[in-house]
């Protein structure tokens, strides 16, 4: 897609990948962008790189605008290689730019690339770069999500480039909120929001807020947010700050969200009166099926909902596979503020159930034990068990829920 001009001499120049599908493992159904911003000005500067596969986009896109060799700095946010691994193609046009970028982004970046014969300028906190009529303030915001990664604002034109925050991995030909909620719910978007929030950032909600805190105590002016991945937020930039401060806080939805897999069925069969009983008790449910469903998926799914039932079967003594593959995926996403509980069905020696709440109680969630289990299949006194069992967890969610009215 050609150049888009999104502010006074400042272009979004990047590129969308309507394919990826696999994003280091993180299941993208709705591909994603990568976007990258060219300030027009008396120093022509470029903000971040793409993904290698998308140099020549980027490239194209400068070069509708300025000759790249006309650039002469170059900021880098973060080093990720799906916004900086482009970096050697640019700088093969335009070998006298200069770098800015915090010193942890520099070592980094000499990890995965030759930068021999290039120059750059370290930055922190509070360092600044005139261009002409455009002022840029850094902000260090490390470990969100990278140690090297920063947040660069642009003061005159009140805009905040800020690297993977507030993004989503959405490939879409709308460049912004407002175009993009004229043909799409907003439902769509601010689900894209936390299905990249709960598999990115869930393990930095406090960093979060924290930085929220500095950007609002330090009093900058902003009108637009402009991610690395997807849409620019220009309608109501306020809007995105406080739905991550409010995820952030512990904000999630009064649901339980079942997150089960089966080998024949029996646990399948179990989820059926437990969601009964959770509907029963006024409380919204959502069932996931780990095998037909990619684990970001249920990490979202896991994230927006206040209660978690986990379903398993046991075999040889503990969890099924795939569930103890989604459980320890989660827990080095170091949730918080989620009820969890568990179920399901064994033969002749159980364990798996144990083995999951185990699980929930190392990563510090609000425990609901012992849980439920049948031996084979459920009899229909198991499905009453099971039935009173989903009521009980429901009542005790929204209970839960309370504490973060
Ligand atoms: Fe989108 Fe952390 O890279």
């Amino acid at each position: 897609m050609a150049a888009v001009k999104i502010k006074p001499d400042i272009y979004w120049v990047g590129a969308i990948d309507w394919a990826v599908r696999d994003f280091h493992g993180y299941i993208t159904p709705n591909g994603t962008t990568y976007n990258n911003y060219l300030i027009n000005d008396q120093q022509v500067t470029l903000v971040d790189a793409v993904k290698h596969d998308f140099a020549s986009s980027t490239i194209e896109n400068i070069k509708g605008i300025v000759d790249p060799s006309k650039i002469v700095n170059l900021v880098i946010n973060h080093i990720e290689p799906d916004h900086a691994s482009a970096i050697g193609s640019l700088m093969a046009l335009m070998p006298n730019a200069v770098i800015y970028i915090t010193e942890r982004g520099r070592k980094g970046l000499e990890r995965y690339t030759d930068t021999s014969g290039w120059t750059f300028k370290v930055v922190k906190t509070g360092d600044t770069l005139n261009t002409g009529s455009y002022n840029l303030l850094f902000l260090e915001t490390p470990m969100l999500h990278w140690p090297d990664s920063m947040v660069t604002y642009v003061k005159e034109a009140k805009l905040l480039i800020s690297q993977d925050a507030f993004g989503q991995h959405m490939a879409t030909a709308a460049r912004f909120d407002d175009e993009f909620l004229e043909c799409a719910s907003l439902f769509e978007l601010e689900d894209a929001v936390w299905d990249y929030y709960a598999n990115i950032l869930m393990p930095f909600g406090q960093l979060v807020k924290a930085k929220i805190g500095e950007i609002v105590k330090a009093g900058l002016e902003i009108d637009m947010i402009a991610p690395d991945h997807g849409i620019i937020w220009r309608k109501d930039p306020g809007k995105i700050i406080k739905m991550y401060s409010d995820i952030a806080e512990g904000n999630a939805d009064q649901r339980v969200v079942i997150i089960y897999d089966t080998m024949w069925h029996s646990t399948e069969l179990m989820t059926i009166p437990i969601v009964q009983g959770i509907k029963d008790e006024g409380v919204d449910c959502k069932v996931i099926k780990l095998r037909a469903s990619p684990t970001s998926v249920a990490i979202k799914e896991f994230w927006k909902a206040r209660g978690c039932l986990i379903g398993t079967p046991t075999i040889n003594n503990v969890m099924f596979p795939s569930v103890a593959e989604f459980l320890h995926h989660l827990g080095g996403l170091r949730p918080k503020n989620r009820m969890m509980g568990a179920f399901g069905s064994y033969g002749w020696g159980g364990g798996g159930v144990k083995e999951a709440l185990e699980s929930g109680r190392k990563m510090g969630l609000e425990m609901v034990e012992p849980g439920v289990q049948c031996v084979y299949k459920p009899s229909a006194e198991d499905e009453t068990k099971c039935y009173e069992f989903g009521k009980d967890f429901a009542r005790k969610v929204k209970e839960y829920q309370g504490k973060f009215a």
